[in-house]
């Protein structure tokens, strides 16, 4: 069987960091996904807008087909980080097109991540941080994977009761 990767060739992909004219794409790829994190369209425009701004940096990445034919300004997953200079760069937001999983969507998204973060100069994070909801199998399976392992667990964190379940992974120098 091929890797994700290898399969994420196949399908032609690009990552690119995100306009502002993709928020709307953005909103509703998440909307529609239950498991990404609930957020307005202001929060995807302010990510763009407000990059450098502040002591907090941000990133938000796209991944868009590049095959020919495919519609222009389509959207098959994004991943939306943030930074403060010295500390760890957090996952703040990753979702991927349900017809374009387990084809390396999510895999391109966090590399470009650890390129940024890298990109980041002297200060460059030393770690990736995320929180995931406790049953969420599908994104534990990926972020293990990635080299993410468990360090904490916050009881009843979301609005449901669920547990979230912190993850760090080093980023490789
Ligand atoms: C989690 C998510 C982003 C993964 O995206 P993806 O593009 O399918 O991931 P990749 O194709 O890059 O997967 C890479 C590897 O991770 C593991 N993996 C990913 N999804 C998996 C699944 N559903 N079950 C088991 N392993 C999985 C596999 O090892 C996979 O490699 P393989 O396909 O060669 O076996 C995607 O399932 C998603 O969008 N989920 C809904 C939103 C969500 O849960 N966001 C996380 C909030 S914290």
């Amino acid at each position: 069987m091929s890797s994700a990767a290898e399969r994420a060739s196949q399908r032609a992909i690009i990552v690119r960091r995100a306009r502002l004219g993709d928020a709307t794409a953005i909103h509703a790829l998440a909307s529609n996904e239950p498991s990404a994190a609930s957020w307005p369209i202001t929060a995807y425009q302010q990510f763009v807008a407000a990059a450098g701004e502040g002591p907090q940096l941000r990133a938000l990445f796209v991944a868009c087909p590049a095959t020919p034919g495919a519609r222009v300004g389509s959207i098959v997953g994004f991943l939306a980080a943030s930074l403060v200079p010295g500390g760890p760069c957090e996952i703040e937001n990753i979702a991927v097109l349900a017809a374009w999983r387990r084809s390396g969507v999510a895999t391109r998204l966090l590399q470009s991540v650890s390129l940024w973060c890298r990109a980041c100069a002297a200060n460059h994070p030393a770690e990736l941080w995320l929180e995931v909801r406790s049953g969420n199998a599908a994104a534990l399976a990926f972020y293990q994977r990635m080299g993410f392992a468990v360090t904490g667990r916050r009881a009843a964190y979301y609005g449901d009761g669920e547990d979230a379940l912190m993850l760090a992974a080093r980023l490789r120098p």
